[in-house]
C-alpha cells in the first residue's frame, strides 16, 4: 500500500518508551465507536478490551480496531488486572453500574455526559470516585471545543466583564430525535449548554423554568424551551430541539454571552467550511470529531487527551471536574420536573 504523503515517515530503529495507558470501554455503540477510533489514533494508549450488552456490537469494534479483548460483561472488564481506565460509552440511563464497579476496582473512569439521569446516581459516583481516590471525569466535551473554550478564557481573565445573559440553542435532526429521544432532551443535548453555561458564569443555579413541545400530542418532546436563573442574577435562556429535517444534516449550534465589559457568540452552523458535490451541499463536521489524515481530531480526541493526562499523572480533572457533572445533573433533573409540573422550580 503506497504511504500517506501526510503520515509520519517511519521511525528508524529507535524503539518507543512503553508507558501506555490501558483502557477498557465499556458500550460499543456509535459514541462507542467515536471513542475507538479517536483512541486508535492517540499515543500512549492501548485499549485493551471492550464490551457490550450487545456482544456482536463489541466483538464487530475489537476487530475493527484491534482490540485483543472483548470481555463478556462489564463486571469481567472492570476486573481485569491489565486495565489502568475506564470509559463508560453506555447508553445515558446506563452509566451508574459500569462506573461505580469501575472504581470500586481501582481504575480510573471517564463517564459519558449525562453523567447520569438521576441526582443521587452522579452523587454517589462522585463520592465513590472521592473514597477509592480515584479520576472520574465525566465527557462534557464542549469544554475542549476551541471555541467555547476561548469564551471561558477570556471571562476568565476579565476581559469581559460578569455576564449577564447567555442564550442558546441547538436543533438536531428529526432522525436523530428518532433514536435519541429514548432520553429527555434536557439530557441529551441541551445539556451542553447548560453545561456551558454554569461554566461561564461560575455561578449555582437558583431556579429554573421548562415548557415542552411535541409535534404529535401525546408523544415524547420535540423541543424543549427553558430558563435559568442564576444566583448572582445573571439569566440563560436556551431551546434544543429534534425539528430539523434530515437533509439538513448541520450542527445546528449556537450560544451568546453578554457580559458587562463585552459579549460573545459561537456559531458552529457557520463554521467556515461548506461542500457542493453533485449529491447536495454538505456542511462536514470540523469541530466535535472531524476524521482527518486517518484519525480523528478536534474535542473529542482533546478531551480523551486531558483525561488520560489526569490518569498518568494522577491528578484530579480541574477543565471538568465530578462535582460539574454532577450539578449538570441536578440542572436537568430540575428541568424535567419543571417542564412535568408546569412551574418554576427552585434549586
Ligand atoms: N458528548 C457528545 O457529544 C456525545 C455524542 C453522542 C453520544 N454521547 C453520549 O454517549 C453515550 C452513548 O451514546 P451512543 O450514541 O453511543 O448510544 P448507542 O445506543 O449507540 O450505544 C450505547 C451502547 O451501550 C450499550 N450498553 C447499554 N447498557 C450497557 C451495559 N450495561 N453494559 C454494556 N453495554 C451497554 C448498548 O448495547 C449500546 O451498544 C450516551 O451517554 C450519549 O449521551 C455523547
Amino acid at each position: 500500500m503506497p504511504l500517506d504523503p501526510l503520515q509520519p515517515a517511519p521511525a528508524r530503529g529507535i524503539p518507543a518508551r512503553r508507558e501506555n495507558l490501558r483502557i477498557g470501554v465499556v458500550g460499543c455503540g456509535a459514541f462507542g465507536e467515536s471513542y475507538l477510533a479517536t483512541l486508535a489514533g492517540m499515543t500512549g494508549i492501548e485499549v485493551v478490551a471492550v464490551t457490550d450488552a450487545m456482544p456482536e456490537r463489541a466483538r464487530r469494534l475489537a476487530k475493527r480496531y484491534s482490540i485483543p479483548n472483548v470481555s463478556p460483561s462489564f463486571q469481567e472488564l472492570v476486573a481485569r488486572a491489565d486495565i489502568d481506565a475506564v470509559c463508560v460509552v453506555t447508553t445515558e440511563d446506563q452509566h451508574f453500574e459500569p462506573v461505580m464497579a469501575a472504581l470500586r476496582h481501582g481504575k480510573d473512569v471517564m463517564v459519558e455526559k449525562p453523567m447520569a439521569t438521576r441526582l443521587d446516581e452522579a452523587q454517589r459516583m462522585m463520592e465513590a470516585a472521592s473514597e477509592h481516590g480515584r479520576v472520574l471525569m465525566p465527557g462534557h466535551l464542549l469544554r475542549f471545543e476551541p471555541r467555547y473554550a476561548t469564551v471561558k478564557q477570556q471571562l476568565a481573565e476579565g476581559r469581559l466583564g460578569r455576564v449577564l445573559f447567555l442564550s442558546a440553542r441547538r436543533n438536531r435532526t428529526k432522525g436523530q430525535g428518532r433514536i435519541y429521544k429514548r432520553t429527555p432532551l434536557v439530557f441529551e443535548t441541551a445539556i451542553h449548554d447548560i453545561d456551558l453555561m454554569l461554566w461561564f458564569t461560575c455561578q449555582k443555579v437558583a431556579s429554573v423554568r421548562a415548557w415542552t413541545v411535541a409535534a404529535v400530542a401525546g408523544q415524547e418532546p420535540d423541543l424543549l424551551c427553558a430558563a435559568l436563573k442564576f444566583q448572582d442574577g445573571a439569566i440563560g435562556m436556551f431551546h434544543a430541539s429534534w425539528l430539523l429535517p434530515d437533509r439538513t444534516a448541520v450542527f445546528d449550534d449556537h450560544l451568546q454571552v453578554l457580559a458587562t465589559a463585552g459579549a460573545a457568540n459561537v456559531d458552529l452552523l457557520n463554521a467556515g467550511l461548506t461542500l457542493w458535490p453533485e449529491s447536495g451541499p454538505e456542511h462536514p463536521d470540523t469541530s466535535y470529531e472531524p476524521r482527518l489524515h486517518g484519525s480523528i481530531q478536534g474535542a473529542l480526541r482533546e478531551q480523551l487527551i486531558y483525561f488520560a493526562r489526569c490518569c498518568r499523572e494522577q491528578r484530579l480533572p480541574t477543565i471538568v471536574s465530578a462535582a460539574d457533572g454532577v450539578e449538570a445533573v441536578r440542572v436537568c433533573a430540575a428541568l424535567v420536573q419543571s417542564a412535568v409540573e408546569d412551574r418554576e422550580i427552585d434549586l
